[in-house]
């Protein structure tokens, strides 16, 4: 089977990230970008605003594209929480999605019903594959991809163990072994140059995480799995929107829970395949194996009842057009703090993220090289000063203490993805984020190092 990539899309604007990162470049230097904003599925505003070349697209300060400063607090200086619940969605996205959701209601096509297909088809066309099926999760989404490549009883699964436990269960769950790889020094992701040491005979798939929202070596890890017959599924949840998804993969898993860069107003997720045998699988097993279109007839022994919610896909549906700007907002963000910490770097201090094209941005992650205490001083001093920051997977898939894993896990030695995470943590950047909040963040980070000696 063959995965074709999507056609190009020539000089448009896709709102993926590479046109997302050359736009920011752009306009960080105050360029105006000579680029056809035309994208269906990109976000009306921001197209509007490089058609007129709006200076509004240069927030020196937040402005209309940027979130609005949240309320004051008490006295004193306000203090920047690593993601705010009740900004996940911005005031306008809240009133599209109460409005979307009332539809819903009223229709009563709460579980199945046609937001599902319109959803999927702008998910489709946004990652630019064939088909989606839109689920209740990224997790229900993974455990789909793997079953429907095949993966079952007693199969191994390469992937890292630096992820969320769902990566790592959605294998379990097919009754197949993650098989524990270690990272690359550049992306932090899965390294295919080691993936071939862990073939064995029961090696079905690989399962290469986008962490962070940066692209895994894709196309590295793809040549690998050709090579010895495995099938790729890649966990792209972090990622929506970076350039390559959908391309190295038999299928990419999205995650939309309200965490996420296109969050929801509950669970739900989505597989993507440009296969269409494998499309009619992931349908069957997303809901009680039942033939794609027909009503109680099954074609497989069994399935989950896992296709998203219509009321959810309603809401979704019109989300969508916002897509592209939140990816923006936090790209612009993200330039911001590599800019602005970039003496930090330079000293030795910490070590940044490269501001790479191939990235969602969905967190930030900052490591201090001189080593785990010094990252938990320098994050206690950041907390004692308002801000708050986090370590997103402290415990790494090798790493917790459940007989299971002790059995198959206790000789694991991965140093880099160890070290990586003895030594990393996240800065708030998130939707709602705004310019001056980061300011504060920024100051109170050069403060911090100054004053833990990191
Ligand atoms: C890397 C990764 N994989 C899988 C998932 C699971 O997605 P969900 O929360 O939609 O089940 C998430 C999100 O939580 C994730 O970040």
């Amino acid at each position: 089977m063959t995965v074709r990539p999507p056609a190009p899309t020539a000089k448009r604007f896709t709102g993926d990230s590479a046109g997302i990162h050359r736009l920011v470049l752009d306009l960080r230097s105050g360029g105006i970008p000579a680029r056809d904003p035309d994208s269906a599925v990109a976000n009306r505003d921001l197209a509007e605003l490089l058609r007129t070349r709006s200076p509004r697209l240069l927030p020196s300060t937040a402005d209309s594209v940027f979130a609005p400063e949240p309320p004051a607090g008490g006295p004193g200086r306000p203090a920047v929480p690593f993601l705010p619940r009740e900004r996940l969605l911005t005031p306008a996205e809240q009133r599209i999605a109460v409005e979307c959701f009332a539809r819903a209601v009223a229709s009563g096509e709460l579980t199945s019903g046609p937001a599902v297909a319109r959803f999927e088809h702008a998910l489709a066309e946004f990652v630019g594959l064939p088909h989606a099926v839109a689920t209740s999760s990224g997790t229900d989404a993974l455990v789909i991809a793997l079953r429907a490549v095949g993966v079952g009883p007693d199969d191994e699964v390469i992937m890292p163990a630096n992820s969320f436990a769902a990566t790592e269960n959605a294998v379990f769950a097919c009754g197949a072994v993650p098989v524990l790889v270690d990272v690359d020094p550049g992306r932090h992701c899965l390294d295919p140059t080691l993936i071939e040491a862990a073939i064995t005979p029961r090696t079905r798939a690989v399962l290469p995480v986008h962490l962070y929202g940066r692209l895994a070596d894709a196309p590295g890890v793809r040549r690998v799995a050709r090579e010895h017959g495995l099938r790729v599924v890649e966990d792209a949840c972090q990622a929506i929107g970076v350039s390559g998804v959908g391309r190295y993969a038999d299928a990419t898993v999205l995650s939309f829970n309200p965490y996420k860069n296109f969050g929801l107003t509950g669970k739900a997720g989505a597989v993507l395949t440009g296969d269409s045998e494998l499309h009619a699988r992931m349908e069957s097993l997303a809901y009680h194996g039942f033939a794609p279109g027909e009503k109680n007839v099954k074609t497989d022994l069994w399935g989950l009842n896992a296709k998203i919610d219509n009321s959810t896909a309603t809401v979704a549906t019109g989300l969508v057009p916002g897509l592209t700007l939140n990816n923006y907002r936090r790209a612009f963000l993200a330039h911001r703090y590599v800019e602005a910490l970039a003496e930090l770097g330079t000293a030795g201090q910490l070590e940044l993220p490269a501001f790479t094209d191939d990235h969602s941005w969905h967190l930030f992650p900052v490591r201090v090289p001189a080593g785990e205490a010094a990252r938990d001083a320098l994050r206690v001093r950041l907390r004692e000063s308002g801000i708050e920051t986090d370590v997103y997977y402290p415990v790494l898939a090798h790493r917790h203490r459940t007989p299971l894993h002790e059995k198959l896990f206790g000789g694991v030695v991965l140093p880099r993805t160890e070290k990586l995470n003895a030594t990393v943590f996240h800065l708030p950047l998130h939707n709602g984020l705004s310019v001056t909040e980061q300011d504060r963040v920024i100051e109170e980070l050069h403060a911090a190092v100054h004053a833990t000696g990191v």
